[in-house]
């Protein structure tokens, strides 16, 4: 037996290739919550792109696929240079955000802010990639990175995954510089394991049009940043909801040097919020602004030195444990170390989430370790 064993390995020895096996990038896990069954390109053969028209265009074409990110993509240079007015409304100190004068922008909306001759930033920042169906797009270990242009699901795109990639460095400057993912009319859509950094606008942001079923896990928001709408080291701009059909699931998140839109609710979006942390908010800042038309369930997450957990609370929120008739379970109260109130009784906000609910673990402590991208 032992002597048939040794003749087997040596036969296959022979036929296996000579190089050592290259480490394949295939999505790790899957979706949990409201986007729990998506497939994003499936068993697509992967490719790997070279360029970054290559990048775009598999993005953007009519076939499933598997797009493997194994190096840093950098389109800051990619489109030429704009040269434009804008204004400061925030302040003109160096570490405020200047706004470009975008589609008059400053002009209409901002009459009386001191404006501002002259800036010049990327123009492929302003518009992200176009992503279009039945796509993954995963990167390698830490190498997936996107720098100086973010990506965009609209108009229908759907059936789409986006996991362990970094979007950073979009105008950070610059609001209306550009936004890091942006989903504005779609459907089950799945990012995981991202993070975003050094952006002009938002970090995420989900528009006006239905963005249907939407999982947003295990990412890192990093708002650390030498210009901001504050005038301090925190971004303003972090993720915004806005949908008018949307249901939507942020689980395990890591949301820390903000001042503002940490979440940003409204549009009519049904939010379960489960197993985040947050830390390193800006003191004269908040994390959530609930508007009318939000509907919260937030369990199970970590507020770490936070001292305006939510500013305004106008839409729904829940945030007490008794979801059992609903959910099947009981919730997981949300743990506030050295923070503001965070708490909500609007338990008709459960019927949302009974049949999409995620799982919500007692302790969310481990999110920081765990969470961003490079981690899988
Ligand atoms: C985030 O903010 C904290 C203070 O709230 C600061 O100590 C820390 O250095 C900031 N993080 C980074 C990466 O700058
Ligand atoms: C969560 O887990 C950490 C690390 O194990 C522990 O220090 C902390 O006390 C736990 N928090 C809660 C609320 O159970």
């Amino acid at each position: 037996m032992q002597r048939f064993v040794i003749a087997l390995l040596g036969a296959s020895a022979v036929f296996a290739a000579p190089t050592t096996p290259v480490k394949r990038a295939t999505v790790s896990g899957s979706a949990e919550g409201f986007a729990a069954g998506v497939t994003g390109g499936g068993d697509a053969a992967a490719v790997t792109p070279a360029t970054l028209d290559e990048l775009v265009s598999y993005l953007g074409d009519k076939e499933p696929r598997v797009i493997v990110l194994n190096k840093e993509f950098d389109f800051t240079d990619s489109e030429g240079t704009t040269t434009g007015s804008g204004c400061s409304p925030w302040g003109t100190g160096s570490q405020c955000q200047i706004a470009i004068n975008k589609d008059d922008w400053c002009t209409n909306y901002q009459p009386d802010a001191p404006t501002v001759s002259s800036i010049s930033y990327s123009a492929a920042g302003v518009a992200g990639i176009p992503v279009a169906s039945d796509k993954t797009i995963i990167g390698e270990g830490s190498k997936g990175v996107i720098k100086g242009k973010g990506l965009r699901m609209a108009n229908g795109a759907s059936n789409i995954i986006i996991q362990n990639i970094h979007v950073t460095e979009i105008n950070p400057q610059y609001v209306w510089g550009g936004d890091a993912i942006t989903i504005d009319g779609g459907d089950m859509i799945w990012i995981d394991h991202v993070k975003t950094s050094l952006i002009g606008r938002q970090h995420i942001v989900l528009g006006e049009s239905s963005s249907g079923k939407v999982t947003i896990s295990n990412s890192e928001i990093d708002g650390t940043t030498s210009w901001s709408a504050e005038c301090n080291a925190y971004h303003y701009w972090a993720v915004l909801f806005l949908g008018s059909d949307d249901s939507i699931t942020f689980k395990g998140n890591y949301i820390h040097n903000t001042s503002g839109r940490g979440p940003k609710v409204g549009g009519k979006t049904a939010l379960h919020v489960v197993n985040n942390y947050w830390s390193d908010i800006d003191p004269t800042g908040h994390a959530f602004e609930i508007d009318a038309g939000a509907s919260i369930l937030a369990e199970g997450n970590t507020f770490d030195g936070v001292k305006t957990p939510v500013s305004p609370q106008e839409g729904k929120l829940y945030t007490g444990t008794d979801c059992s008739s609903a959910l099947g379970r009981a919730c997981v109260e949300n743990t506030l170390t050295n923070s503001g109130e965070f708490s909500g009784t609007d338990s008709d906000v459960l019927s949302s989430f009974s049949s999409n609910a995620a799982a919500a673990e007692k302790n969310a402590s481990g999110v920081p370790t765990s969470a961003g991208f490079g981690k899988i």
